[in-house]
């Protein structure tokens, strides 16, 4: 394991004379500890920071390459099931990092060679085409967005292949509202389902999903329980409904009582047929005010916890693991630098336990119009999904009636057109880079 640079000054004071500085983190294998996750995310923002306290007051150009090794998708390859997808919170990271840093262009490259010649190749390979853009004032949306993706990229080299990312919106999974209510299969709809965070918004709204599709009996977790749901009238129509509910207290960031909470299922109830990881929490701030508490703090539910029921159900053969992820991860979203890194690592999880045959998916939720209907942009779409859109992505996840990809973006009217205010958010680090260009 190669450690990154510290940041306390010293070793960065050079930067102003380099343009590109290669950070490699190879060979990031997981540990047992409870903190493994947060460790690479952790050292890479103390990195970040470091380098931008040392270039930000000055207009050097600098180039930052992220180098990993068979971390992230696509293809896990042979050997690397056994590997946590362990860099794959670098991505949520670095793509809020560039949102709010635009000066500094990142770059990631994920590699399956272990030929130093090869890899070498691999990264000049993109530093030649990362070549920061210049002149982009009367640049149409498209060629800008090009542009932002070839001073920031993410890509992977496998067998010699080049991949690039892409946000394929022809995927997108058409949501039938007011379509016949699909059904969850028998063994599902018998078995206990337990949804972590089940007493929060979207948890509540997936139990009544699953109820609708037929579940019997839903076990909703949270460090609070029953307390945050004293007299809830949901889960009484969902009791009255005949549906099983029970609400236990469990903190998920917290081994042991995971793994005392999945016993009891079991013992009390049989096998545990699916899980909804609901749980979570944001702390937001801008990437220079982020620390390894805030990190940690949003690591601990939703990666940590993930990561958690993967390990202590392996026996269970799930039916549905399903991870509550957020566009975050997709796009990157200002302030939510430790939330988007944390969002993929959901994603990277699904990803490799499908791989291994396992059942999983990661849901990249947009914002949820908890109250009423969702606000409209100026050209009447919807920006956010309603309730009862978020209900029927979840049948459908959960009933098999669509194919479904271990990430699932779900996507609001408004972001699904090329000059949506998302595709825009991803334009705007390139305008300000553009300008600060300009300006020198
Ligand atoms: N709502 C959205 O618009 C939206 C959009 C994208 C993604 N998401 C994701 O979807 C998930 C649910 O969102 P939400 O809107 O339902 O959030 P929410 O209303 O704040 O609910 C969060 C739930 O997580 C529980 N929780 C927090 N920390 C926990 C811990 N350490 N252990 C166990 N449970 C914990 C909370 O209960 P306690 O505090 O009692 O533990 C609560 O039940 C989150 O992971 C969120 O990131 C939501």
């Amino acid at each position: 394991m190669l450690r990154l640079m510290s940041g306390d000054g010293n070793s960065l004071d050079v930067l102003r004379e380099y343009d590109v500085l290669l950070v490699p983190l190879l060979n990031w294998e997981s540990s047992a500890s409870g903190t493994f996750l947060t460790e690479l995310p952790n050292e890479v923002l103390d990195m970040l920071n470091a380098i931008y306290d040392e270039v930000l007051d000055t207009k050097h150009p600098i180039r930052v390459v992220f180098v990993t090794s068979c971390s992230i998708g696509p293809n896990y390859t042979e050997g690397v099931t056994s590997l946590v997808p362990s860099a794959s919170p670098l991505l949520g990271l670095l793509r809020v990092a560039r949102m709010e840093v635009p000066q500094v262009a990142l770059l990631c490259v994920d590699s399956d060679t272990y030929d130093a010649t090869e890899l070498a190749s691999q990264v000049v390979n993109e530093l030649e085409k990362a070549t920061p853009v210049t002149g982009m004032k009367k640049a149409s949306p498209i060629e800008k967005a090009m542009a932002f993706y070839s001073t920031n990229r993410e890509v992977a080299y496998r067998g010699g292949r080049r991949y690039l990312q892409k946000l394929d919106l022809s995927a997108r999974m058409p949501i039938y509202i007011g379509r016949a209510c699909p059904v969850l299969t028998q063994t599902l709809a018998a078995g206990p389902i337990l949804i972590t965070g089940g007493t929060g918004g979207l948890g509540l709204i997936a139990a009544q999903a699953l109820a609708e599709s037929g579940a019997k009996l839903l076990i909703l977790a949270s460090r609070s329980g029953a307390e945050s749901l004293p007299n809830n009238k949901k889960l009484q129509d969902l009791r009255d409904q005949g549906v099983g509910i029970v609400v236990e207290k469990c903190d998920l960031s917290d081994e042991e009582q995971v793994f005392d909470l999945l016993g009891n299922i079991r013992s009390t109830y049989g096998s545990i047929r699916a899980i909804i990881h609901a749980s979570g929490v944001q702390d937001n701030k801008p990437i220079l005010y982020q620390d390894d508490d805030s990190m940690d703090c949003v690591f601990g539910p939703k990666a940590f916890g993930a990561w958690l029921l993967h390990v202590h159900t392996l026996e269970d053969h799930l039916e549905a693991f399903v991870l509550f992820s957020s566009v975050a991860s997709l796009f990157g979203f200002p302030g939510q630098a430790n939330y988007a890194a944390a969002s993929s690592y959901l994603d990277e999880l699904a990803l490799w336990r499908a791989a291994q045959g396992l059942a999983a998916v990661s849901v990249q939720w947009p914002a949820i119009a908890f109250k009423g209907e969702p606000p409209k942009n100026k050209d009447g779409m919807q920006t956010s999904l309603s309730v009862d859109a978020a209900k029927q992505v979840m049948k459908q996840l959960m009933c098999g009636t669509e194919a479904i990809t271990p990430v699932q973006a779900v996507l609001p009217e408004a972001s699904l057109t090329p000059t949506s205010p998302t595709v825009a958010s991803l334009l705007q680090p390139l305008t300000a880079l553009g300008k600060k260009t300009q300006s020198q």
